[in-house]
């Protein structure tokens, strides 16, 4: 019942990559969650071990063959949580869906050159599509770091202090207020008064009205949502 990632990529060697170090590390280390990572090629079953061929009515790029991918599903068809396929084309990564991930057994990636996989065995096999934004990465890999990075600081003792998880803007609905730390006064540059009055209900209010006001000038979207989960009373779900 350890978090797991199941990981099918055609480029290992980009895993674990960053989340060897930091949070993410030293929770793989301490077993915290655990990371599988498969090569889609081991999959191949002709003697060139081709993974991918010519989009049919042409057209550049390549496109991942439906046999070897669902060979490379296959055999992690008992690994624990959803099938994720990471494409532009998906729903749009946001808090809330990185709150379920946590919140389940795992996950299964499928990394794909970004042209992409066969439609078919999209269809056949229940996928989850996913995109960490709007702009073309060249392969899936990149977009599964985003992805696991985001979900595994929010497991279980990943991140060393359990606040800062919760008091983070977005699990408030708000983009973050602004930080400061010592020296109070930089190239003549003074850091807010109230910061250093010690009087904590006056610090929370102040960063409260700060991240209010980033959030309404820069991301019209999320204060609109913000307000609206504030009007029926219920806590924002992303
Ligand atoms: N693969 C290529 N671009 C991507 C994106 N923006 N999100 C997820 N997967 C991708």
């Amino acid at each position: 019942n350890l978090w797991t990632a199941s990981v099918l990529t055609l480029f290992p060697e980009a895993f674990p990559g960053p989340l060897g170090l930091s949070l993410a590390g030293r929770g793989l280390a301490r077993g915290l969650w655990a990371l599988e990572v498969l090569d889609i090629r081991d999959f191949a079953r002709d003697k060139h071990r081709s993974v991918d061929d010519t989009p049919l009515g042409g057209g550049p790029g390549m496109v991942m063959r439906p046999d070897v991918v669902d060979a490379a599903i296959e055999a992690i068809a008992e690994r624990p949580g959803p099938l994720v396929y990471l494409t532009p084309r998906g729903r749009l990564l946001d808090q809330a869906l990185v709150r379920e991930f946590a919140a389940g057994p795992g996950l299964r990636l499928l990394c794909g050159r970004y042209e992409g996989v066969d439609q078919r065995v999209l269809d056949a096999r229940e996928v989850l599509e996913v995109s960490v934004g709007d702009f073309v990465l060249s392969g899936g890999e990149m977009a599964a770091l985003v992805l696991l990075d985001a979900v595994v600081r929010l497991l279980p003792g990943v991140m060393g202090n359990a606040e800062s998880a919760a008091e983070e803007s977005f699990e408030e609905g708000l983009l973050e207020h602004p930080l400061f730390t010592r020296p109070a006064e930089w190239q003549g540059r003074k850091a807010p008064e109230v910061l250093l009055s010690g009087h904590h209900e006056k610090v929370r209010r102040w960063r409260r009205a700060q991240a209010e006001d980033v959030t309404r000038q820069r991301r019209p979207d999320i204060w609109r949502r913000y307000l609206a989960s504030r009007e029926s009373g219920e806590k924002d779900e992303g």
